[in-house]
């Protein structure tokens, strides 16, 4: 007997007033729909269908290879949708259970799935939450014995079943058989003229089906609807991510004010401070230490490195390196072991060699530095000549001088240095000192002859 799991999120989400639709909306590295995806997987599910409608262009392409996907052209309800999304199953058996969830509730644990799914001799299970303001949900009729008989919708309640704050979460487990036939007799002959799932819990109810309520926390079962829950659903998801990194051994001076994506990687021994951003393909090494105000996309961080108040994209940066503060490394940059970038740094698609250094007011394009080989203050390679990138070859173990403009294409050989000021547009050879400015003149008395000069132009 195996475990279906059917995603509704065909909605629209008309209240995030936003160009995407609702479950495409990512929270820490992950659409709403994918940390559904995430927590249904613990089920280990023989299929799991998405039902899409709204968006849905938008929507597939975030669902994972061997998702199954089910197009709801119209919305007309959730017991239409749940009717389409088992309609994508191919081999259903009616002993198996079915899993209905919505797309929207990011926060749902594996646990309580895990709890639901497991019938025992329950026809159906469901979830239910009391909420402080119950307003807009269905609400959990029960009889005087405290059994469920069944789910009125807000807009068809009655003046006392308003007032029940046990709502409806739309999170049901029940046997396929019983779904198929419920979902027959389900009619849109309500308020909102729509199919209602919520039908079939009356239907199986009425039928003295053994009905069980599976208590959540409120938070967990809430669903996005604004902007404003996003956040908070945000927040919670970064909490989770950082809890379980600080017990495994990440220290982070203030959790509340360090963002990682769910798609980074962060070793034990990393020491994180307040203001860091981990987003996408990220790594970072134990000991490395990052922050405060780091943004990261995309890199790698070595072991033992430090990185502080900087940008860094698409970048590799190797063991026991340094990194600003204020420095922006750019997609494809490479940092050997224990280079250094310092205050101001720019670079770009540039290799700094092992132990190689730029510290101080520099931008680095289209380059490759050599081992130990120091960047003078002011370093300016000029890659771009209005139409195209060019690129600088800077051997090892060479010196360049302070406010050296490398016109590239060129190339400085190993252990070559280069005079402060010189604006460089032919290669230097290895070992060779390379100057280009004019000769200093020295034009003695010249600051008593000025003052002089000076006051007489006052007197006038
Ligand atoms: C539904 C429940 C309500 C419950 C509430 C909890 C019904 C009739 N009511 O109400 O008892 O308290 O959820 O949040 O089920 N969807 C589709 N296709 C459709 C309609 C909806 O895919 O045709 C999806 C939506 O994308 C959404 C979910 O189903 O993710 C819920 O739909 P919505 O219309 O918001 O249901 P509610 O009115 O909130
Ligand atoms: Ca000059």
């Amino acid at each position: 007997m195996s475990v279906h799991v059917v995603i509704l999120a065909a909605g629209q989400g008309k209240r995030m007033h936003s160009t995407l639709p609702k479950v495409a909306h990512l929270l820490a590295g992950r659409p709403l729909v994918g940390w559904v995806l995430a927590a249904a997987e613990s089920l280990a599910p023989e299929s799991t269908v998405v039902v899409v409608g709204h968006g849905a262009d938008q929507v597939r392409p975030l669902l994972p290879d061997g998702v199954l996907v089910a197009h709801q052209d119209r919305q007309l309800g959730t017991g239409h949708a749940a009717r389409i999304g088992i309609g994508a199953i191919a081999d259903l058996d009616r002993d198996d259970t079915v899993v209905i969830l919505y797309g929207d509730m990011p926060l749902i644990t594996p646990e309580l799935l895990t709890d639901l799914s497991d019938l025992g001799d329950a026809t159906l299970k469901m979830v239910t939450a009391d909420f402080d303001d119950p307003t807009g949900y269905g609400r959990v009729v029960r009889d005087g014995t405290g059994r469920v008989v069944g789910v009125v919708e807000h807009a068809d309640c009655t003046p006392e079943q308003l007032q029940i704050s046990e709502v409806n979460a739309g999170i049901y487990a029940l046997r396929a058989g019983d779904l198929v036939d419920a979902l027959e007799n389900v009619g849109n002959d309500n308020t909102q003229g729509e199919y209602y799932l919520t039908d079939v819990v009356g239907i199986l109810a009425a039928k003295g089906a053994r009905l069980e309520a599976v208590k959540a926390g409120a938070q967990e079962v809430s669903g996005i609807n604004s902007q404003d829950q996003l956040t908070e659903a945000r927040r919670a998801l970064q909490r989770r991510i950082n809890q379980e990194l600080m017990e495994a051994g990440v220290w982070m001076l203030d959790p509340e004010r360090v963002y990682i994506d769910v798609t980074v990687t962060v070793e034990p021994g990393v020491r994180l401070y307040p203001g860091v951003h981990l987003e996408g393909e990220t790594t970072v090494a134990a000991g490395a230490v990052v922050g405060p105000d780091v943004f990261v996309l995309d890199s790698a961080i070595g072991a033992d490195s430090r990185v502080w108040y900087s940008v860094v994209r698409g970048t590799q940066i190797g063991r026991g390196c340094e990194v600003g503060p204020f420095a922006s490394l750019r997609p494809g940059t490479v940092l050997q072991d224990g280079a250094r970038i310092g205050t101001f740094v720019e670079a770009k698609n540039t290799v700094l060699g092992e132990d190689a250094k730029a510290l101080h007011l520099t931008y680095l394009g289209d380059a490759t530095v050599g081992a130990r080989t120091n960047i003078g203050a002011g370093t300016v390679t000029c890659n771009y000549d209005g139409i195209s990138k060019h690129p600088t070859e800077i051997g090892e173990d060479a010196f360049i001088g302070s406010d050296t403009m490398l016109v590239a294409p060129v190339k400085v050989g190993d252990r070559a240095v280069t005079g402060a000021g010189s604006v460089i547009t032919k290669d230097v050879s290895e070992g060779a000192l390379a100057v280009e400015r004019s000769q200093q003149r020295e034009v003695p008395g010249y600051a008593d002859r000025r003052k002089a000069r000076r006051g007489k132009e006052d007197e006038d």
